[in-house]
């Protein structure tokens, strides 16, 4: 099978959000999504998909992505996007603009390098 015929691949989702979900003690080292607060985040993000009817987009609780103590962390794909998610009008945002109308924000890209 050549390059061009693998790009013909239907996909399964129109974006599909991998979020994290590791949750370390609030005094561990590495800090963690979870101990930052991800799981309300995650929570409405989860409503908001259903609540609005995105079928099309795939949200998948994670583990550790690499990057602790810049979390709360997700990365959208395609495109492999990371933002960084604080507030619920941040999930509100992403929401609205990249998984409804497929506008990055931004304002909450996270720009990470493996060290
Ligand atoms: S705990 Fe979220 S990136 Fe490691």
């Amino acid at each position: 099978m050549n390059s061009e015929r693998e790009m013909e691949l239907p996909q399964v989702y129109r974006h599909h959000v991998f979020a994290c979900n590791t949750q370390r003690p609030p005094d561990h080292p590495h800090g963690s999504c979870g101990a930052s607060g991800a799981q309300a985040l995650w929570d409405r993000m989860g409503k908001a998909i259903e609540a609005q009817g995105l079928n099309d987009i795939g949200f998948t609780m994670a583990g550790c992505l690499g990057f602790c103590n810049s979390g709360p962390l997700l990365v959208v794909y395609p495109g492999g996007i990371w933002y960084r998610v604080t507030t619920p009008e941040d999930v509100d945002e992403i929401v609205k603009s990249h998984l409804k109308q497929g506008k990055r924000v931004d304002r909450l890209v996270m720009v990470l390098k493996r060290s």
